[in-house]
């Protein structure tokens, strides 16, 4: 056991409850939570078997037979869409012995086949076919595992709970918001992986505080207000909402950030401003592709959603990006993006590849290598947990949430 603790209990969760207890408020957290495997294991758990957790968008699968994969940890998870239009999702596990079906990303079948000894699959889970069973077999028993899947303007959430939590806030949050951004009709236009050498927790702490921005991301920081403390820039907000409200934009910002205790998804949705004359995130802060749902024309601000645990969403009237921290191993996760545009856009036409994703990438592959950084940090044994600065609000009450999920 290598959960770093003076007292004994005997399980690993009175062992964290332990630790949950001894953690100082609005500090980084105790060292191990940051790099055991029983903490991993905990976190699994109580996180990502038990939370909703954002899949990608839909157009990743328009068509009966798409399918793209969910990875996790361990777990694999195929999102597919059936004959019938719908988008389902199953464990990518086969009834037979247990060797993964779907072996890229992405792809298309008519029927799901196993590599291994080619059971088949229909696109709706059923076993179709098993070859050489006896005449008792039960095929019917032997369907693909479902998984509980919801589409939300577009985006797609899945939850490996057995009861998942209810969605009906986060529900009315994201179509308020994202409805207003013609995210339910929008295409992917780019997916980009990052694999970072940290554990998931310091990538989504970095993801919520913008203290480091100054210093870290002068390409983001020269665009978007939110570089600065909230109080500084709140004429810029009040003259950016006055922008929404002149073109008739209707983009509501929905504070409920709950435990899964009470039953409900956690998501956190506010807006902010970009700097005067910035119309969305790109080079010089020019459009870069047709502007999108209730939009006519740029209205300076930026629309950012925190859907707990690890999900987000950001969008400008002219594009979208989804983040996404997954976990890999205890000092290891993925860093997912992807861009959106209009459905109807059309590459090099209507938006240049580069320019669309210049910003986020170049944030992004500082992140990585900062996250990192802190990783080798808190692996020391000097390491102890510091303080949070009081403009750093959003990863501190995340701390406060992520403790009483786990304790
Ligand atoms: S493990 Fe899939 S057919 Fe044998
Ligand atoms: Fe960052």
């Amino acid at each position: 056991m290598s959960i770093h603790t003076s007292a004994a209990p005997e399980t690993v969760a009175a062992r964290i409850a332990d630790i949950v207890r001894r953690q100082p408020k609005a500090h980084s957290l105790h060292q191990a939570l940051y790099d055991s495997p029983e903490a991993f294991q905990h976190d699994m758990e109580r996180i990502f078997l038990r939370h909703w957790i954002l899949a990608g968008h839909e157009s990743s699968a328009p068509n009966p037979g798409d399918w793209f994969l969910h990875e996790m940890a361990e777990e694999s998870i195929i999102i597919m869409r059936g004959k019938d239009g719908r988008l389902r999702a199953f464990v990518n596990v086969c009834r037979h012995r247990g060797s993964r079906i779907c072996r890229t990303a992405t792809g298309h079948a008519s029927v799901l086949v196993c590599p291994y000894h080619a059971w088949s699959y229909e696109l709706d889970g059923s076993l179709r076919a098993a070859r050489h069973m006896p005449a008792d077999f039960d095929k019917s028993s032997h369907g693909l595992k479902p998984i509980h899947l919801e589409v939300i303007e577009g985006l797609v959430f899945i939850s490996l709970a057995e009861k998942p939590l209810s969605l009906d806030a986060a529900r009315s949050a994201i179509s308020a918001a994202y409805g207003a951004y013609g995210w339910g009709s929008a295409k992917v236009a780019q997916r980009e992986t990052y694999v970072v050498a940290a554990n998931w927790k310091l990538a989504v702490e970095n993801y919520l505080e913008c203290y480091h921005c100054t210093p870290a991301h002068p390409e983001y920081s020269k665009l978007h207000a939110l570089e600065r403390p909230l109080e500084e820039i709140a004429d810029l907000n009040a003259a950016m909402e006055a922008r929404s409200r002149a073109l008739g934009v209707k983009v509501p910002g929905i504070d409920h950030r709950v435990a899964s205790s009470t039953g409900e998804a956690s998501v956190f949705t506010f807006r902010y401003a970009l700097y005067d004359g910035v119309k969305t995130g790109a080079p010089d802060g020019k459009p870069v592709a047709p502007l999108m749902g209730d939009f006519g024309d740029y209205d300076g601000g930026v629309t950012s959603t925190h859907f707990a645990p690890s999900s987000f969403f950001i969008a400008y009237p002219d594009h979208g990006v989804l983040y996404r921290f997954l976990p890999l191993a205890p000092k290891s996760s993925i860093l997912e993006l992807v861009w959106l545009v209009r459905g109807d856009a059309r590459e090099s036409e209507d938006y240049d590849l580069d320019k669309l994703t210049w910003l986020w990438k170049v944030t992004s592959e500082a992140d990585k290598r900062i996250t990192e950084d802190a990783q080798k940090g808190v692996s020391s044994r000097f390491y102890e947990p510091g303080p949070y600065s009081p403009t750093e609000p959003n990863a501190i009450a995340w701390i406060a949430w992520y403790l009483s999920e786990i304790a």
